[in-house]
């Protein structure tokens, strides 16, 4: 007998309460995802000393427009920029502005277009120039965390196996893994079940992927406590302690045979990639 076909059996319809595509739909994600991607490579190319967050917005905002697409995140339950820019202690959310770039400085740049009605959402974080030892060192724990979490994407997996691969990576490191936002499923809407979580909530034992889901994985590690607040901008997301904090995001589809990657960049950083 067919683990896998006993498992699709027994687990109940009300514990999916997400789509699952099929080819068709896969086409659109893989589409949304590719044209997302690209709009990654150009905004790498721009990351240097002394550019403004503002400017890389207006960039990626034109080049998703030039290519007849949308920005998703733009008035996203008001937020008032096309992408979220997240320098240093910024955890997620961070807002465009007018402030340059320091070298030295770390940023997350995170981008989502909405292509014929489908998301690509992901994110990398950047070097401005050369960072320091700390700052490095959190970049590549935080970006191999992501990879374990995709490694520990398996079908038929739940989303508490993703988050207790990349706890134990940050952790057993000396980083902190950030709990109070998470990954999401994602294909129509920007977010959508299932949550994926960081860390491994008990709640989250029964959460099942199977075939079908797309879905991010989203890491953001800190290098001290994982705790967070919100400035008074209602979307600036900060770590409590003035620490460091990184992320990276790819979205992925889970085919019958394992994870597949949407996101994947020309020229970005890949699995196993050091960081220097
Ligand atoms: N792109 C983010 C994510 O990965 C969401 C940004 S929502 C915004 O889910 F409103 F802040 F843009
Ligand atoms: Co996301
Ligand atoms: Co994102």
């Amino acid at each position: 007998m067919n683990l896998a076909r006993i498992r699709e059996a027994i687990i109940p319809s009300f514990s999916r309460k997400y789509p699952i595509y099929g080819d068709q739909e896969l086409q659109m994600l893989r589409k949304a995802s590719a044209f997302n991607s690209q709009l990654m490579d150009m905004i790498r190319d721009q990351i240097s000393p002394g550019i403004t967050t503002g400017k890389l917005d207006q960039l990626a905002a034109d080049y998703i427009r030039s290519h007849g697409h949308t920005a998703a995140c733009l008035g996203y339950k008001g937020f008032p920029k096309s992408i979220c820019t997240s320098v240093n202690d910024v955890v997620c959310h961070g807002i465009p502005d007018d402030i340059e770039l320091h070298e030295g400085d770390i940023v997350n740049v995170d981008v989502t277009s909405i292509v014929d009605g489908w998301y690509g959402d992901q994110s990398e974080t950047f070097f401005v120039g050369k960072v320091s030892d700390e700052a490095r060192a959190l970049t590549q724990v935080t970006f191999d965390a992501l990879h374990v979490g995709i490694q520990a994407a398996r079908p038929y997996c739940t989303v508490y196996d993703i988050a207790k691969a990349i706890t134990r990576h940050a952790e057993s490191r000396g980083y902190s893994v950030v709990r109070s936002y998470q990954g999401h499923g994602i294909g129509t809407e920007f977010h959508q079940q299932p949550g994926i979580p960081h860390y491994p909530h008990d709640s989250t034992r029964k959460n099942i992927i199977v075939p079908g889901c797309c879905f991010t994985i989203e890491p953001m590690i800190n290098i001290g406590i994982p705790d967070t607040f919100i400035e008074p901008d209602g979307w600036t997301v900060k770590t409590k302690d003035g620490s460091l904090s990184a992320q990276f995001e790819h979205q992925i589809f889970m085919t019958k045979d394992g994870p597949e990657i949407l996101t994947q960049t020309q020229n970005g950083p890949q699995e196993g990639h050091c960081f220097k």
